[in-house]
């Protein structure tokens, strides 16, 4: 099987693209490097240092012939979303487009998308499930909630069978160590706390320790990569088995809250880890935890590296083995 891993340079889709090359899969990596780096490149890959938006090299590659893409290059930072809706419209929004336009006249006809738990927005109720009412809060889960729209309507009239992954928190990195690059100028939770431990941030500001939670501060759904990658293997198997589109929640159904991270990863790490608490960060739930009952009953997935002790441990070792353990 061959397969286009757009955005296999990054964070979670280098995770996918060992994942798949793991189970004899060619995998062919299209990424611009704008956030992804080349410490995640495998010589069993064929690389292509390109741009989604360059709608010429998109269709010139997809025409080299795949059996699937999988869509990972989008700009995931939801706060930033919020100040620079304009990046969000070009990367995510027309970025896809273009993926799917040079998907159909490359005559390529499944694609595993990277959805997010973002689609949402405020919980109606907990845990979160696939029939959830979708009012995303921020743009960034806008522009993945309007990706899935267009994603309808090319599975209706392209034939384009898809399945949209909805992560919650993505965290972790390779139990086996294989993978360690870096996030660039990370916003999420556990790699900003990675930064604080190694020494590249001063501290850690904690948005908010007076939200309806056990200890008052937020309260997210982590999953560890290696699960995700699992889940798209699985649901890559799924579409070339079953052919029919599907969308479902990625995430460990266990809600870790900031205070019980930041307390847990100072033990593990060893470090201080200095914080400080700050208002609320605009646009944040108090609780998000997902239902992946989906996913287990459609994929057979679950999740297995997903407790905060191999997140933080896997995560601790990728930071000190590229920046040392000072
Ligand atoms: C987690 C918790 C913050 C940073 C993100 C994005 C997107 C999506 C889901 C895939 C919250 C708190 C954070 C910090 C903090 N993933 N926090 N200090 O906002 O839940 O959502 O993940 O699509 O990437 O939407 O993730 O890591 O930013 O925040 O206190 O410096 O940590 O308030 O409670 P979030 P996050």
């Amino acid at each position: 099987m061959k397969v286009l891993v757009i955005g296999g340079a990054g964070y979670i889709g280098s995770h996918v693209a060992r994942c798949f090359a793991d189970h004899g899969i060619q995998v062919t990596i299209y990424d611009n490097l704008s956030t992804g780096t080349t410490d995640n490149l495998f010589p069993d890959y064929v690389f292509h240092q390109a741009d989604i938006l360059d709608y010429t090299t998109l269709v010139s590659v997809m025409r080299e012939g795949f059996d699937a893409v999988v869509h990972l290059a989008a700009a995931k930072a939801a706060g930033e979303s919020m100040v620079k809706p304009e990046k969000y419209s070009l990367q995510n929004i027309t970025g896809t487009l273009n993926i799917l336009n040079a998907a159909c006249e490359a005559g390529i006809s499944r694609l595993v998308f990277s959805s997010s738990a973002a689609i949402y927005g405020e919980p109606a109720y907990l845990p979160i499930d696939e029939a959830h009412p979708k009012q995303p809060a921020n743009y960034y889960g806008f522009t993945k909630l309007e990706i899935e729209r267009f994603l309808e309507w090319y599975d209706r009239l392209k034939g384009l069978k898809f399945a949209a992954l909805r992560y919650f928190n993505a965290a972790g990195y390779d139990p086996e160590g294989r993978i360690t690059g870096l996030e660039k100028n990370p916003a999420n939770l556990v790699p900003v706390i990675m930064e604080v431990a190694i020494g590249r941030r001063p501290h850690l500001d904690v948005f908010g320790t007076d939200y309806p939670t056990r200890d008052g501060s937020g309260v997210r759904d982590y999953i560890h990569v290696t699960d995700l990658a699992d889940a798209h293997y699985r649901a890559l198997l799924y579409l070339m088995d079953r052919g029919e589109s599907f969308a479902v929640n990625l995430g460990s159904e266990q809600g870790s809250s900031v205070l019980e991270i930041l307390e847990a990863a100072r033990r593990i790490t060893g470090r201080e880890i200095p914080a400080r608490v700050t208002g609320r960060r605009p646009g944040d739930p108090a609780t998000l935890v997902a239902s992946s009952a989906e996913a287990k009953r459609l994929l057979g997935w679950e999740a297995h590296y997903s407790d905060m002790e191999t997140i933080l441990a896997t995560s601790w070792k990728a930071y000190t083995s590229r920046l040392g353990n000072p």
